[in-house]
This record gives structure tokens, sequence and C-alpha cells, in this order.
């Protein structure tokens, strides 16, 4: 794929970058998407049944073992070269900010430093009623429970119906705010309020990159669709950044 050469030209000139991935920037270390048609965790399971506060309460063996087995995949496989491309882009940026959807922490083992998780991170367990512990995953019973409460401990991941940690989602949308540049890799935009960062960005007048296998319902709005894997688009626009 050829990156278009405005679009180097611009980003040469840029001091704010925002980035939000999603789980298509995982894809190539191994990691299902959610909405692949074949292969995605949506196609087989349904979000109500796995990943709601009701689906915890319903039956939390069931919603605790699909999560250690999502933890035991993240665990085995390794950040891509999409992840470490991340990297060296935040290096040649005085201001980025690096905004993902992924719970498998896999930006920060890469070496990505400002990294702003929205929808938490499988490696860590919190308390279900709320007493305020947060420990890493704990492979006692399913579900184990809290030493403080004795509540059942839960993955610390935010699910559907659940509010984003105020401070994180605030921090994403002064990010998009600010930016010169945002980038919408490997997710298919339709999940908010993740979803309406790029429009935020693009209405204070950052110019808008898709990186994405197929077009979603953000390409239309934006200036630069780059259709591919984003582990093989990322390194290549980092080297022409470098060049
Ligand atoms: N390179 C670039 N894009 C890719 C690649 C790849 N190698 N592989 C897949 N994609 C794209 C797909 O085309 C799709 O648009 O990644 C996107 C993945 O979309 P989703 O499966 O919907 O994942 P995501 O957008 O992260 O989902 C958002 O939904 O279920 C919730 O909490 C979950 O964080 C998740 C949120």
């Amino acid at each position: 794929m050829k990156i278009p050469i405005e679009l180097i030209n611009y980003l040469k000139k840029t001091t704010h970058i925002a980035v939000l991935t999603g789980a298509g920037i995982s894809a190539e270390s191994g990691l299902k998407t959610f909405r692949d048609a074949q292969d995605g965790h949506w196609a087989k399971y349904r979000p109500e049944d796995l990943a709601t506060p009701e689906a915890f309460t319903r039956d939390p063996k069931l919603v605790w073992d699909w999560y250690a087995m999502r933890r035991n995949k993240v665990t085995e496989a390794t950040p891509n070269a999409g992840h470490f491309a991340l990297v060296e882009l935040e290096s040649l940026i005085p201001n980025f900010t690096l905004i993902t959807q992924n719970v498998d922490g896999y930006h920060r083992q890469a070496g990505s430093k400002n990294v702003l998780e929205l929808h938490g991170n499988i490696q860590k367990v919190k308390c279900y009623d709320g007493c305020g512990v947060v420990e890493s995953w704990n492979t006692g019973d399913t579900p184990p429970h809290c030493p403080k409460c004795n509540a059942y401990l839960r993955p610390d991941v935010v699910w559907f119906g659940e509010s984003l940690p105020l401070d994180t989602i605030t921090a994403a949308h002064k990010a998009a705010l600010e930016a010169q540049a945002f980038f919408s890799i490997g997710t298919s935009g339709l999940v908010e309020p993740a979803a309406s960062l790029a429009h935020t960005a693009r209405q204070n007048g950052a110019i808008v990159i898709e990186i994405n296998l197929d077009p979603t319902p953000l390409t239309p709005h934006v200036d630069f669709a780059l259709h591919g894997k984003s582990g093989e688009i990322l390194p290549q626009l980092v080297k022409e950044l470098i060049k």
C-alpha cells in the first residue's frame, strides 16, 4: 500500500496526535475481533450473555470462564508490528495519546507510554460490589472472592451498560479536541463513546485517518482511508515519516 505523500507531509508538521485502536490491531497477534462475521466473539456468543453485569449476576462462572479463556489467549500471544509502530510514532510526536478499546494491555506491553484503556484491562480483577479492591488476575476459584468484603471478584473491564472510567474518557475527549491528526485503527466504530471521538476531533480541525481491512461507518467522513492490515500499514507509515 502506498501511503499518500500529502499525509506524510502533514504528519511531519504535526505536534498533537490522538490514536484510537480496536480489536483489529491485535488480530495479527492471533486474538479474535468481536464482529468478524466468521470468527468474531459476537458471531458465536451474544454480548448480553457474557459481557453485562446481568450476565455475571446470572452465571458468574460462565462469565469468569470466558474471560479466563480470553485472558489465557492474551498471555500466550504477543504484541505485533502494528503495536510497535505506534511506540515509534509516539517517540516522534511531542503530544501523543493512544486511546484503546482493547483490554489486552498490548500497547503498554509493546512500550507505548501515554495509553488510555477505555474498556479496562483483562489482566486485572476488581470487586464486583465496588468496595475498591483491584488486583491482578487471580487464578483461584471461579470466580474468586474479594479479600476485603468477600463479594465476587470480576474482570476489570467495562461491560455493556456500564459507564467508562470518568477520568479516562475525559482525557480521551481532551486528546481528540487537541489533535491535529486523529487515527482510527482496527475498530468497527460501532461502540460509543469511543466511536464519537473521531467526529469530535474532526469538528475541531483534525484530519482523520482510518486504517482498517474494510470500510466502516466512519469511512465516508475521513480524510485518508488506508485499507489493509494495521501490522503492515503502520510500520510503513512510520518508515515514511522518518525518511
Ligand atoms: N488490520 C486492520 N483492521 C483490522 C484487522 C487488521 N489486521 N483485522 C480486523 N480489522 C478490523 C475489522 O475490519 C473491524 O472493522 O477491525 C475491526 C474490529 O471491529 P470489532 O470486532 O467491532 O472490534 P472493536 O471495534 O474493537 O469493538 C469495540 O465492542 O464488544 C465491544 O468492548 C468490545 O472493545 C470492544 C468494542
